[in-house]
């Protein structure tokens, strides 16, 4: 067993991670980097060069070969895939060949599967459910079926809000927490308010400690409060500003259990941690595909329907189940509509992509759904946009979350620890004086994904430490007025990228 390995088994189980005396050392950083089984995999990407990172005009890319042999001090210092993911040099090749057939055969693309030894896409029509495929292990789908590549995180928020809120006069709340992402709160209020009903009395906010920490206790004590008027759970797996990964398994139990729809936003949690969507059985879920998923800026999204929703009946067998006491499970919840010709099956908001491939194209004028989380879908989706998630999840076709999370795990461990190493020698110099710093991500390793979120002290420290960051080329999310978003994405980032940066933030910090 390596040293990193041997980490990842403590770190599982709950265990502080003990790192050598010599940790905050390049030469230790690199021991770490040689033992790391995914190492080869950073390869995959377009690292920018700190040249790169300033241009201002476009200029030539490494080539592959320049990428895995340039010395590493020529590299940017990128810990943004919180953010936006680096570039997987097959997302570019995807594209290229999506570009080449529509050149090449224009409409028949559509249809016309090209010979596999000469392009990595299937027909244009069959990538949606490539991806699907390609995303299903990363959220812990049953199957393919289970997920779709559609839209952007907030549409196919809103598209699961209309077919999973619905309001009643007795159970109308959904609850949320106190800080979502921005949109995620345009989204809840705006469906608050389209349904008629107040903001005030209808969205419920999960408040924080004092730590900012949000525990599994607290958001069961607000579930148990609400329960009997509350309509929809929705939260986010793992906390954007603080990086909190939340206990989704316990807590979609428990709501459940009291009759609460339960949908995730997963926007930093998918390809960042290990999800098992389908066997914690949550109604629905969305996620972005541009941060830990790395398929390029504003790139089509991900949604998790659960099997029990997909479900696509013939009317006469709905009925027929009805009457002798097995109606499905779908059947307990307001569910299925069969008020649609021919069909029962959830409700939501349609459009001709959502139909059945078989009949998609016979233009018929009654909707009749494809199965599963493929239903919900609209419009034809962008083979561009496609080709570029099918290129980068191709990255993940050669890896596991098991894996990458082992190596996550230790990263993350790493970096707090040098961090912890600059609050005790800021300690012993300034004595009383307040910490440079605090990590507002929770301490414990099954509680956060590769985030550690650092809130600086009152003053001009972000300036500082800013300045410092961009001398260094090194990219890393500011949230203003003070916090910083440290982001060690296993896929591409080393542990001798974690030790020079927090040797640049040392001297920002105890300057
Ligand atoms: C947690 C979360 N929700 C929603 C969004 C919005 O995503 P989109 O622009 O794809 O709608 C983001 C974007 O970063 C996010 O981090």
């Amino acid at each position: 067993m390596t040293v990193l390995s041997e980490m990842a088994t403590a770190l599982r189980a709950g265990q502080k991670a003990t790192f050598a005396g010599h940790a905050d050392s390049a030469a230790y950083a690199a021991e770490l980097d040689a033992q790391d089984p995914v190492r080869h995999l950073r390869h995959e990407f377009v690292i920018p060069t700190r040249q790169m990172i300033n241009r201002t005009s476009l200029g030539p890319l490494p080539a592959a070969s320049e990428a895995q042999d340039a010395a590493p001090p020529e590299h940017a210092l990128y810990f943004c895939g919180n953010s936006l993911g680096l570039q997987p040099t097959s997302a570019a090749e995807y594209v290229r060949a999506q570009l080449a057939t529509w050149a090449s055969i224009g409409v028949k693309g559509h249809f016309r599967a090209l010979d596999p030894a000469t392009t990595p896409l299937p027909a244009w029509q069959d990538m949606a459910a490539q991806c699907a495929k390609q995303m299903a292990p990363l959220v812990g789908a049953a199957s393919a079926d289970e997920v779709v590549a559609m839209n952007t995180l907030t549409v196919n928020l809103h598209l699961m809000m209309a077919s999973f809120y619905r309001p009643t006069a007795t159970r109308h709340k959904i609850i949320a927490e106190w800080k979502p992402f921005p949109s995620d709160s345009y989204a809840l209020e705006s469906q608050i308010q389209w349904h008629g009903l107040d903001v005030a009395t209808s969205l419920i906010e999960l408040q924080p400690d004092e730590n900012l920490y949000i525990s599994t206790e607290s958001v069961l004590a607000v579930i148990d409060e609400h329960a009997a008027e509350t309509a929809l759970l929705l939260l986010p797996g793992i906390q954007y500003y603080t990086g909190q990964l939340f206990d989704m398994q316990r807590i979609t139990a428990h709501a459940r259990s009291k009759g609460i729809v339960v949908g995730w936003d997963l926007a930093h949690a998918v390809g960042n941690v290990e999800l098992q969507l389908h066997d914690w059985d949550v109604d629905f879920a969305v996620w972005c595909t541009y941060k830990y998923l790395n398929a390029g800026p504003g790139s089509i999204a991900g949604a998790f329907v659960h099997e029990r929703h997909g479900r696509v009946e013939a009317k006469t067998a709905a009925k027929t189940a009805a009457a002798n006491g097995t109606a499905p499970e779908t059947e307990e919840e307001p569910d299925v509509d069969v008020r649609h010709a021919g069909f029962a099956y959830r409700p939501r908001l349609s459009g001709w992509y959502g139909g059945d491939l078989r009949v998609r194209f016979s233009m018929a004028k009654t909707f009749q759904p494809t199965p599963g989380a493929q239903g919900f879908q609209l419009s034809n989706p962008s083979a561009i946009d496609l080709a570029s998630l099918s290129g980068a999840l191709a990255v993940y076709d050669k890896t596991d979350m098991h894996t990458l999370r082992n190596k996550s795990l230790a990263l993350t461990a790493y970096a707090e620890t040098l961090l912890d190493g600059i609050l005790r020698d800021a300690r012993s110099k300034g004595g009383a004086a307040a910490p440079p710093f605090r990590i507002i991500t929770p301490a414990d390793p099954a509680e956060r994904g590769a985030q550690l979120s650092i809130l600086l002290r009152d003053g001009d420290l972000l300036a500082a430490v800013a300045a410092a960051m961009n001398d260094a080329d090194i990219i890393m999310d500011q949230r203003k007025p003070n916090v910083i978003r440290f982001a060690p994405v296993p896929l591409y980032n080393t542990f001798s990228d974690v030790h020079k940066v927090v040797s640049v933030l040392r001297r920002a910090l105890l300057a």
